[in-house]
């Protein structure tokens, strides 16, 4: 694709290497983020800074980035066409992190929920980098001057606080720097839910591995787990409205839309008046169809660390040449001096 006719417009979005990618993570993000290559110049990031909010097994937390790495480029992110890397390469995130924690006010993150759900009752043993890190999300996205950044529903709050960041930052030093900041929320199944129930998020860490589609499944294994997967004793019915407390159903229902890439109201006429097990054979067709080559891949990629380390390696470096240039700047524009 030629960058010529591209909208000069960059995206930047990043996903934290939590271990064992699933279905979630490729529907809610990967394969989004895959789409907005044709159009944008885009910048994806492994966030390990942010993973070590909370405490990671060292080892576990490399194998862990690369295999992030690797369902970024199984999913179909070229490393070519977009930026790949993981954040703790590029030191100016965590410097302009630090500029950020003395613009963002304490009233401001005193109000972001994540951070009151993930820190709980126990919030004086709270990492300062748990509570800070909406201010480092909004250095990797202003670093690069990104004007649009896709992310699930649970992150608009991170993004508004973006934004009021680099409406503050303008303001106090008077310039016109950071760009105005747009959220994209995409797609329909922005959240999969796990497979054994219907009201819970499809999640890692969920001890049944039923629960979840692995991007290392293979085709048998994404076979068996639909097959397997839990439904109630109706039929399909003929609009989505009628799946408001038939969780299971909206799930498996939600997840074939999104696979297909057509409406929910599509997916209900389709299947209409039919029962589970003919839906669950299509499903399960075109989980295999789409999926298929994605975990393939993704095992392929698990087996040649080499490959993905030179991947964010190259990422890093062309990241870095943005980087480097927005860190000059705001130290001229705050004073920091560099003689
Ligand atoms: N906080 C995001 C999440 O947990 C990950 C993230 C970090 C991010 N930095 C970002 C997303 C910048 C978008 C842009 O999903």
């Amino acid at each position: 694709m030629g960058t010529e006719n591209k909208v000069r417009e960059r995206v930047f979005s990043g996903a934290q290497p939590t271990g064992n990618m699933h279905l979630g993570n490729y529907l809610g993000a990967f394969r989004n983020w895959v789409k907005l290559q044709d159009s944008f110049e885009c910048i994806y990031c492994v966030v390990d800074l942010h993973a070590i909010t909370v405490f990671q097994d060292p080892k576990e937390l490399v194998d862990q980035t690369r295999e992030a790495a690797a369902a970024f480029l199984a999913a179909g992110i070229d490393p070519k066409e977009s930026i790949l890397f993981n954040q703790s390469q590029v030191p100016q995130h965590s410097e302009l992190a630090w500029i950020f924690a003395c613009v963002a006010r304490m009233g401001w993150l005193n109000r972001m929920t994540q951070f009151k759900d993930k820190a709980g009752k126990n919030r004086e043993k709270a990492s300062v980098g748990l509570y800070a890190y909406p201010t480092l999300m909004a250095a990797d996205i202003l670093l690069y001057k990104a004007s649009r950044v896709p992310v699930g529903e649970d992150q608009k709050q991170h993004l508004e606080l973006t934004q009021d960041i680099a409406r503050k930052f303008n303001n106090d030093f008077g310039v016109d720097y950071f760009p105005n900041v747009e959220p994209v929320i995409t797609g329909n199944a922005t959240r999969v839910m796990s497979l054994r129930d219907g009201t819970k998020k499809m999640s890692k860490s969920d001890p049944s591995d039923f629960s979840r589609i692995n991007l290392t499944d293979d085709r048998e294994a994404i076979a068996r787990k639909i097959k397997k997967a839990k439904t109630d004793s109706e039929p399909l019915p003929d609009n989505p409205q009628a799946l408001k407390n038939r969780p299971e159903a909206l799930n498996l229902i939600s997840i074939y839309s999104s696979l297909a890439d057509v409406s929910l109201d599509e997916v209900c006429g389709r299947f209409a008046g039919l029962g589970f097990s003919p839906f669950k054979e299509a499903l399960t067709e075109l989980a295999i169809d789409r999926l298929g080559p994605v975990t393939e891949e993704m095992v392929r990629l698990k087996q040649d660390p080499g490959y993905v380390d030179s991947i964010l390696r190259d990422g890093a470096a062309r990241a870095s040449e943005i980087a480097e240039r927005t860190m000059a700047e705001v130290m001229e524009i705050v004073g920091l001096l560099r003689p």
